[in-house]
């Protein structure tokens, strides 16, 4: 957190020293005005590995009932995805997968999913997306609730991966004695997957690097 708020007042102090927009109402913005804040989205969009990781770490300490807390549990999906010979995007995918259980916690996948969405393969996505209704296989009928709700995707092109990503990484993961690896050796690896948008509605032709 104090990463993000010393990177906001950082970004508010450099406004105050320098270049700036005059106008109050978008409709009477210009383009030299966009080009302006087109420069501070760019640096801003650059910290986005940060926010996640900074984001990831509120996880800690909240167990929800778990043998581990909520960031045990995601850096324990990562590592053991990894292990499994997985590449960065997919790791990057299993440890933010429940990052929205703080924001979320109605539609948690579909959280994820959606800041997931511009950066990685629409399976990927896809799997992110749909590992609530794929996870209650393991729990749902503990709560009355029906285990085979997944049966809707069974015809689906990734039903299997999603299952797999449920069987080999997430249902298990909840487990204390597991070597599980620091939040640390996953850096690199979401600083690679958040680099770069691959889809975005602010191309502003070049002038942001969001897209670039
Ligand atoms: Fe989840
Ligand atoms: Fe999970």
């Amino acid at each position: 957190m104090a990463k993000i708020e010393s990177e906001a007042t950082s970004l508010q102090e450099r406004e105050g020293q320098s270049e700036g927009t005059s106008f109050t109402a978008m409709r009477d913005s210009t383009r030299e005005d966009y080009q302006i804040i087109a420069r501070y989205d760019a640096e801003f969009f650059a910290g986005l590995a940060d926010r996640i990781l900074s984001h990831l770490r509120l996880l800690g300490g909240t167990t929800g009932g778990y043998a581990v807390d909520r960031l045990t549990h995601s850096l324990q999906t990562a590592t053991r995805a990894r292990r499994d010979g997985r590449d960065d995007e997919y790791v990057v995918c299993a440890l933010i997968h429940d990052i929205g259980d703080i924001l979320a916690p109605a539609n948690h996948s579909e959280f994820a999913a959606t800041l997931l969405e511009p950066f990685v393969s629409e399976r990927n996505r896809w799997i992110v997306e749909q590992h609530g209704v794929f996870q209650g296989y393991y729990f749902f009928h503990h709560l009355e609730g029906d285990r085979n709700m997944r049966e809707q995707f069974r015809d689906h092109a990734w039903f299997g991966d999603c299952a797999e990503f449920c069987e080999k990484y997430d249902q298990n993961s909840f487990d204390p004695g597991y070597p599980t690896e620091p939040l640390e050796s996953f850096e690199p690896a979401v600083r690679a997957v958040f680099k770069r948008a691959r889809r975005t509605i602010y191309s502003a032709k070049g002038e942001s690097k969001i897209n670039e």
